[in-house]
């Protein structure tokens, strides 16, 4: 397969591009750490294709991937999370998560839509905070919320088109970006096992691809709740 991945730097980005270059395809490898792309190259050769970009240049975005050719599976993944303290609301810290989470995900479709066909596949890569609204990711929970409503709603445009795509929650998962929480997180993952789940899910053509399920489930059951009876649950198990 001719692929593309956002975020394959770090984390269940990187773990993904690896997997999918070790199962002998061709990764389109973005992000803006060139030492670390290179590093793919190095390890697997030319089918590691490094393409280094900052996902809210517009301009920059539809440069470098216009360029490329037609794609069979495309994963907007790259993202950054800041937390919010809602009694000195810092808007800076809010535009910041959504120029790069969400306008970036939208500048990678515009160049990228037009690279799939039917048959190939697009995932966005949102978060299991999109199912509940959880303190202090007033930011980061507003930009998946808004991916999955993205990605529910492609999925119904671009699906017309025979163009597959899904929306992947991920529940806590052990990367740079957790490393930095300073709370705890119940059944955080490691990248394999993310990495693992989120190709599996895509090989079966789910339409949303959440793990590890018993995590992701409870949140899911919660978000069936009235949302007074969610705000009491919420507040007392997070802001005791
Ligand atoms: N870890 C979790 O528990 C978890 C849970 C749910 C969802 N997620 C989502 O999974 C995705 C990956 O997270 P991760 O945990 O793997 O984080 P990570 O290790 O920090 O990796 C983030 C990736 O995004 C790229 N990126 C960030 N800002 C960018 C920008 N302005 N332009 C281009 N690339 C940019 C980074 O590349 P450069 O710095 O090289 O640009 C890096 O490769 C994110 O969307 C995150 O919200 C993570």
């Amino acid at each position: 397969m001719n692929i593309l991945i956002t975020g394959t730097t770090s984390g269940i980005g990187l773990k993904l591009a690896q997997d999918y270059l070790s199962a002998g395809h061709t990764v389109h490898c973005c992000g803006r750490n060139k030492p670390i792309l290179q590093d793919l190259v190095t390890s697997f050769g030319e089918r590691a294709k490094p393409i280094s970009f900052d996902v809210q240049n517009r301009a920059d975005c539809l440069a470098f991937l216009n360029a490329l050719p037609e794609l069979d599976l495309v994963i907007l993944n790259a993202g950054i999370c800041e937390y919010i303290d809602a009694s000195n609301f810092d808007a800076a810290s809010f535009e910041r998560v959504i120029r790069i989470n969400l306008i970036g995900l939208a500048n990678c479709l515009e160049a990228l839509i037009p690279k799939l066909t039917a048959g190939s596949s697009l995932s966005l890569m949102g978060s299991s905070s999109s199912y509940l609204p959880l303190p202090r990711a007033e930011a980061y929970g507003a930009s998946k919320a808004a991916i999955e409503y993205l990605a529910k709603t492609l999925a119904i445009t671009l699906g017309k088109e025979g163009i597959h795509v899904s929306y992947i929650a991920p529940g806590f998962v052990e990367t740079p970006l957790t490393d930095l929480n300073d709370f705890p997180m119940p059944m955080r993952v490691d990248v394999e096992f993310a990495s693992r789940r989120i190709r599996q899910g895509l090989e079966q053509r789910q339409s949303e691809i959440h793990f590890p399920k018993l995590f992701t489930g409870l949140m899911k059951t919660l978000s069936l709740l009235p949302f007074g009876w969610q705000r009491f649950l919420l507040t007392k198990v997070l802001m005791p």
